[in-house]
């Protein structure tokens, strides 16, 4: 039986007809963002858990949009990265990776964002460890990182010039810089 489903988004209640689609399948909640409400900021990449491409806000929480149940989300409070910004300016993350031109092709880039959102909710200051260590499950096949964290550090109020990188050498994988 479907029934609807009410949620916040980006600070604005949603009601959807039914959190199945009409096959009756369960949709999840990147499905319902990009191909029903629009959002397209939030991306597919794996599909499967395992890039960080697709990495919202439940409050303060980073999750994986591609694995995360609209049935499960009756009530929640989601944001992404369409509602970062406030009136009109950008948040404090999304001007630093445009100051510290913190993405090549870009396609990482909202997940970074909202992990680094989700991280500086609980860290007013994250240390260069904190940023790394909560980013390294968000992949980069451009290899920006390094101008990544310069930029959280820069969000975050610090000066990211001080910043001494204990690993500047070339990784095969990406986020992993310790
Ligand atoms: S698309 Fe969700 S983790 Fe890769
Ligand atoms: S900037 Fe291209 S994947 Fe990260």
């Amino acid at each position: 039986m479907n029934t609807s489903l009410q949620f916040t988004l980006n600070g604005v209640s949603v009601t959807l007809a039914s959190a199945k689609d009409e096959d009756g399948h369960d949709r999840t909640l990147l499905d319902v963002l990009r191909n029903e409400l629009g959002l397209k900021a939030t991306r597919l990449g794996c599909g499967q858990g395992q890039c960080g491409a697709c990495t919202v806000l439940q409050d303060s929480k980073a999750i994986l949009a591609c694995e995360v149940w609209m049935s499960d989300l009756t009530g929640a409070n989601i944001t992404t990265l369409e509602g970062l910004e406030h009136d009109g300016v950008p948040h404090a993350l999304q001007a630093a990776f445009i100051d510290q031109q913190a993405a090549q092709c870009g396609f990482c880039t909202s997940g970074l964002i909202m992990r680094s959102a989700a991280l500086l909710q609980h860290h007013e200051k994250p240390t260069r460890a904190q940023i790394e260590d909560a980013l390294k499950d968000n992949l980069c096949r451009c290899g920006v990182h390094e101008r990544v964290i310069q930029a959280v550090l820069l969000a975050s109020g610090q000066d990211s010039s001080m910043s001494t990188s204990t690993s500047h050498q070339p990784t095969s994988k990406p986020f992993e810089l310790g």
